[in-house]
């Protein structure tokens, strides 16, 4: 038996302005779209905003329902959303209340879809809901090392 290590890299920025602006705006963007999360029965407002090839900007955040299983994340949303608008993610920030002091970071299924239509390399910002959270940055492929994909 080889023992194989895995390294996740998480970068932390306690200053937005130590990134470049087009990743700021889509923190920006994704901190926005909390505030229209349908989320009644979690209250846990999550708003997520995929950068796309071309440059343009989708954002989507948490639907829950009263049967609960029916809901969708808000990485889900934005990342299917970019499907319907014909454009490849390549950069996915999360905005999502903080436990105690620890980030939310996208789950597994979101990740496996994040994985399908952005791969491995798509960076992931995540960042509090809190006015003075600091953003912390892994990618895709390190959050799920071994997800099926196929390069496309
Ligand atoms: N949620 C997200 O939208 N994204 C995450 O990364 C974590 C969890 C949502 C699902 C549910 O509506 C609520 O947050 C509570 O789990």
């Amino acid at each position: 038996m080889k023992p194989e290590e895995i390294t996740i890299r998480i970068y932390t920025y306690s200053d937005p302005d130590e990134l470049p602006a087009d990743s700021q705006r889509l923190i920006e963007l994704a901190r926005e779209a909390t505030q229209k999360a349908w989320a009644p029965y979690s209250q846990f407002k999550v708003g997520a905003a995929l950068l796309l090839e071309n440059g343009e900007i989708i954002t989507g955040n948490n639907q829950e329902n009263s049967a609960y299983p029916s809901g969708l994340c808000a990485e889900r949303v934005a990342l299917f959303s970019t499907v319907a608008h014909g454009g490849r993610p390549t950069a996915l920030a999360l905005v999502a209340p903080r436990t105690q002091k620890d980030m939310t970071w996208p789950c597994g299924a979101c990740l496996q879809v994040a994985l399908e239509l952005g791969g491995p390399g798509m960076a992931v910002y995540v960042s509090g809901t809190d006015d003075d959270s600091p953003i912390e940055e892994s990618t895709v492929g390190e959050l799920l090392p071994r997800g099926p994909y196929i390069d496309r």
